[in-house]
């Protein structure tokens, strides 16, 4: 596998290794493994989390990361993604890329020799994921077997990044969407290939929450699809807010997790990100150590 473009893209196995490179890195962040790297993170949405995670993660471990926003670059202005990555595989090791279209970055790995990363796609935000499963793993001591309640938009890139790594980590499911953004069958189908019975959909967050060991949403509108905002708010609101209400219908033990940026007042309410049950800013503390580990498996590394 030259490319981590899909959580697919990645065995059980794999994804273990991921997580125990991460383990090690967690407690000692600083090496010079990445000496000598050149990685380009071309980003074509805003960026917090995975723009500065990269950026810090690569400099802990001795590499160069270079930031260019694609709207500033030559891409902007019309150059093809076949000519950008034949020039860019001349001067950097590996790019980390954030882009609209998933068909952009599958092209960009076909013109690129060496490894792209999906730093988030229309499809698919599979970094995200990696991590986000690393962390229910910390704090349950295992995800085989446990039951994660998505609530919001089934058919976002975190949603579908999550509904597969389910079916390959072996979590259950279940996506709490109103009919119009609930998962595609292709996703589903391509989930219950990996692994049958994991997925379920239904309309009604209640009952999703009520045997949930983690409830989990994200935005109604992603980057990209802002002139629906008014429409998607309309079909979400108010039966698929996370708020203090729909947590009390999930188990005692039950975590909340959001991928962040939360939009108050829309898929959450700042009491649950504040909440007891809240594990959100754990999650992105994780993509740091996460992402590293997942570094050192594209380029082939091994942490002693
Ligand atoms: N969760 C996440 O990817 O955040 P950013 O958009 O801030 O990178
Ligand atoms: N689904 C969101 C995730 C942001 C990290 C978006 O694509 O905007």
């Amino acid at each position: 596998m030259k490319d981590f473009l899909s959580i697919t893209d990645l065995s059980k196995e794999e994804i273990k290794e991921v997580w125990s490179m991460a383990n090690k890195l967690k407690s000692n962040p600083y090496n010079e493994l990445l000496k000598g790297k050149n990685i380009l993170l071309l980003f074509e949405k805003p960026s917090t989390r995975t723009r500065v995670s990269f950026e810090v993660g690569i400099n802990q471990m001795g590499g160069n990361p270079i930031y260019m926003d694609a709207s500033t670059s030559q891409l902007s202005r019309g150059e093809s993604i076949e000519d950008t990555g034949h020039t860019l595989e001349r001067y950097v090791d590996m790019i980390v890329a954030r882009v609209y279209r998933h068909e952009d970055l599958i092209k960009l790995a076909m013109n690129f020799s060496k490894p792209v990363i999906n730093a988030l796609s229309d499809l698919e935000h599979p970094a995200q994921i990696l991590a986000d499963y690393y962390t229910i793993n910390e704090k349950f001591g295992k995800v085989e077997g446990l039951k994660l309640a998505f609530i919001g938009d089934g058919q976002n890139n975190v949603a579908t990044s999550l509904i597969l790594g389910a079916a390959i980590l072996g979590v259950k499911i279940v996506i709490a969407s109103p009919p119009k953004y609930q998962p595609k069958q292709a996703i589903i189908g391509l989930a219950e290939e990996i692994r049958k019975g994991t997925v379920e959909v239904t309309e009604d967050p209640i009952k999703a929450v009520s045997d949930a060991d983690v409830v989990y949403t994200d935005v109604f509108t992603s980057m990209g699809q802002e002139k629906e905002k008014e429409e998607r708010i309309k079909a979400f609101l108010p039966k698929y807010q996370v708020n203090d209400e729909l947590l009390s219908k999930a188990p005692k033990h039950t975590l909340f997790m959001h991928c962040l940026p939360a939009h108050y007042g829309e898929e959450v309410t700042k009491e649950v990100i504040y909440g007891p049950k809240s594990i959100v800013f754990d999650q992105a503390e994780n993509r740091l150590h996460v992402q590293k580990g997942l570094l050192l498996k594209m380029f082939k590394i091994s942490l002693k």
